[in-house]
């Protein structure tokens, strides 16, 4: 099962750059940079990886990403991930960055961008793009005030989304922001749904018109929400490992990936914060399966179902699809 699962090509679409930051870079950069960490060791680090909900990660998150300084630094952390998603049989990454993390700090965005794109190039074989998320904690007016210092670059930039703590922080709050961000030509998606009510996911997909939403696991809860989501094919980029790390599904066991699935929502797996939340993409499909009995052929359609929720031109996604197909003939 396990070489099955990390042989599968799949795509990866919800994954916090930010997120890959392992403690072993993360103390090297911190010491390189002058950086003090709250934290002695890298064992130290992950003792302190265990999270009562949210906003208990992201305090960890926040402070940590201090250690990301130079347009190196964006590179190195970049290109350590798409070496590691290659291992996990990633074609493809759509690749999620927190601006405001970096520039609240006094980094500059282009230090970001031009250091991620480096990072991107140096790891060819999977092919990326990247997404512009607004950190949803602070003012709107901030979101929009960034996606202008982003326009300059947006060649590299794919999509535009929403995070960090989503409890008060609905998405209409960000309606100008995402409109500014779509007439320029990204294509949206939102974190919704996560730790709060399907209403959330409403109004991500009416006020600011998503075409895919991050988690969407409280979806369930709403019969309505689950028949427009079927509808419409809008898919929903799931992160198990997460959602059992921040406790909105203490027990995998609980997760409404396979009803979702079973209704005909377009569900896909994904790490969100691999190195925060105890493994990468392989490692979600693998948990997940575990947890729910996931069978062979459903592993497949969640594969076959990241190609379709991607971004990719149809003609790459039908040249994956084809690929999926091989591989299940071949280890068949
Ligand atoms: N939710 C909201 N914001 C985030 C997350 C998440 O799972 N990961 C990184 N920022
Ligand atoms: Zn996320």
């Amino acid at each position: 099962m396990e070489r099955f699962v990390r042989g599968l090509p799949k795509t990866e679409l919800h994954i916090h750059i930010e997120g890959t930051l392992e403690p072993e870079m993360m103390f090297e950069m911190g010491e390189r940079n002058g950086v003090e960490l709250p934290f002695g060791s890298v064992d130290e680090v992950r003792a302190a990886y265990e999270f009562d909900d949210l906003q208990s990660f992201l305090d960890i998150y926040y402070q940590a990403a201090a250690v990301l300084q130079t347009e190196d630094d964006f590179a190195r952390l970049m290109a350590a991930y798409l070496e590691k998603a290659e291992s996990d049989g990633v074609r493809h990454a759509e690749i999620f960055f927190d601006p405001q993390t970096h520039t609240e700090r006094g980094i500059d965005i282009g230090t970001v961008i031009r250091g991620l794109v480096q990072g991107r190039q140096e790891v060819a074989e999977v092919s990326s793009t990247l997404i512009l998320c607004f950190l949803r904690h602070l003012p709107p007016r901030s979101a929009v005030e960034v996606f202008e210092q982003a326009r300059p670059y947006l060649d590299h930039i794919q999509g535009v989304g929403l995070d960090s703590g989503e409890l008060g922080n609905p998405p209409e709050l960000f309606a100008e922001a995402y409109r500014l961000a779509v007439e320029a030509g990204l294509r949206p998606v939102a974190h919704a749904g996560e730790e709060a009510p399907a209403e959330y996911v409403w109004s991500a997909l009416d006020v600011l018109g998503v075409e895919r939403i991050d988690h969407g696991v409280r979806a369930g809860d709403d019969p309505a929400l689950v028949d427009r989501l079927v509808r419409e094919q809008i898919p929903l980029t799931m992160c198990p490992l997460s959602n059992q790390k921040l406790q909105v599904f203490p027990d995998l066991a609980d997760h409404s990936l396979k009803e979702l699935m079973d209704a005909g929502v377009l569900v896909t797996v994904n790490s969100d914060d691999p190195s925060y939340f105890g493994g990468y993409i392989g490692d979600n499909y693998l948990g997940i399966a575990a947890a729910l009995d996931l069978t062979r052929q459903d592993l497949i359609q969640l594969a076959r179902n990241s190609v379709t929720a991607s971004f990719l031109p149809e003609d790459r996604k039908a040249a994956l699809q084809r690929e999926i197909t091989d591989y299940v003939g071949s280890v068949s």
